[in-house]
């Protein structure tokens, strides 16, 4: 559990993703009470200097040692990074905000939406999950209206943007954009097909049944946030 402190030592793993970039403004936008901000992410990044209210901040390389006397650490690096680091923070006593899909749907970890299940934060062992971006908006909008008329089926088809995709894909929409209104041949290295003046109804692998990995988070975390199995859920997720 997090003691409460007029001031907490914050991480963001991921710093300088998308998200990342993202976690460290709303920070200073919010006026969270930061004493200290510690910015991690790959080698790549080592020694990049960000910035956090007026103050240069620099960033390291994520590693196993980085979470000692780290009150709250903020993940957004990927699964993979949450698998093998978020235990390892959580030993140290840090509390995990993760952002991956690394930890959705594990029993012991609760998946919250503060506007929807805040309750859930009262049994974490360490880390909290944080939905699928399409999973978070949705249930903000069914939660009132199962309150008042219980939800039997939903069915919904989402239009996403390529910054969801990360740094890189925004990079290839800019190109390929760049490319098309040049006249010029495109290349795709991020998206299988072109993304520029396009939508791909395909987002992250296909799954057994037909459905996208992205549309099962949006059926599976539903499920876990609302604590209702017996809601349905269909969706077609197009980037
Ligand atoms: N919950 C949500 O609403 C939501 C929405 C969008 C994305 N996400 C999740 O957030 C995560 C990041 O997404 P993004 O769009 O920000 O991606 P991104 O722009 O590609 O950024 C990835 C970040 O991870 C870091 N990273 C990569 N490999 C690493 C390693 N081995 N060790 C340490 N750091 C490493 C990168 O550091 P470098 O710059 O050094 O490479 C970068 O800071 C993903 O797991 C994604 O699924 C969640």
């Amino acid at each position: 559990m997090l003691k409460k402190k007029k001031e907490y030592v914050v991480g963001v793993v991921g710093a300088t993703g998308a998200v990342g970039e993202e976690m460290v403004s709303v920070l200073e936008e919010r006026n969270f009470p930061v004493a200290e901000l510690r910015l991690f992410a790959s080698e790549r990044s080592e020694g990049k200097v960000m910035e956090f209210k007026g103050d240069p901040v620099t960033v390291h390389k994520l590693t196993e040692e980085s979470f000692k006397g780290v009150d709250i650490a903020l993940f957004s690096a990927g699964a993979e990074r949450s698998k093998n680091f978020a235990p390892v923070a959580v030993r140290e006593g840090t509390v995990v905000v993760d952002n991956s899909s690394a930890w959705r749907m594990d029993p012991e970890v609760p998946l919250v939406v503060p506007e929807v299940n805040p309750h859930d934060l009262e049994w974490h062992k360490g880390i909290i999950a944080n939905p699928n971006c399409s999973t978070i908006q949705m249930v903000v909008v069914l939660k009132p209206i199962h309150d008042a008329a219980r939800i039997r089926r939903v069915v919904v088809t989402t239009f996403q943007s390529v910054s969801g995709t990360g740094k890189k894909a925004m990079d290839e929409l800019l190109k390929q954009t760049t490319a098309l209104l040049n006249f010029k041949d495109i290349e795709c290295n991020v998206y299988p097909h072109q993304i520029a003046f396009n939508v791909l109804p395909h987002i992250d692998k296909f799954m057994e049944g037909g459905y996208t990995k992205e549309e099962l988070k949006m059926v599976n975390e539903t499920k876990k946030i609302m604590g209702d199995d017996s809601i349905k859920v269909t969706a077609t997720t197009v980037r």
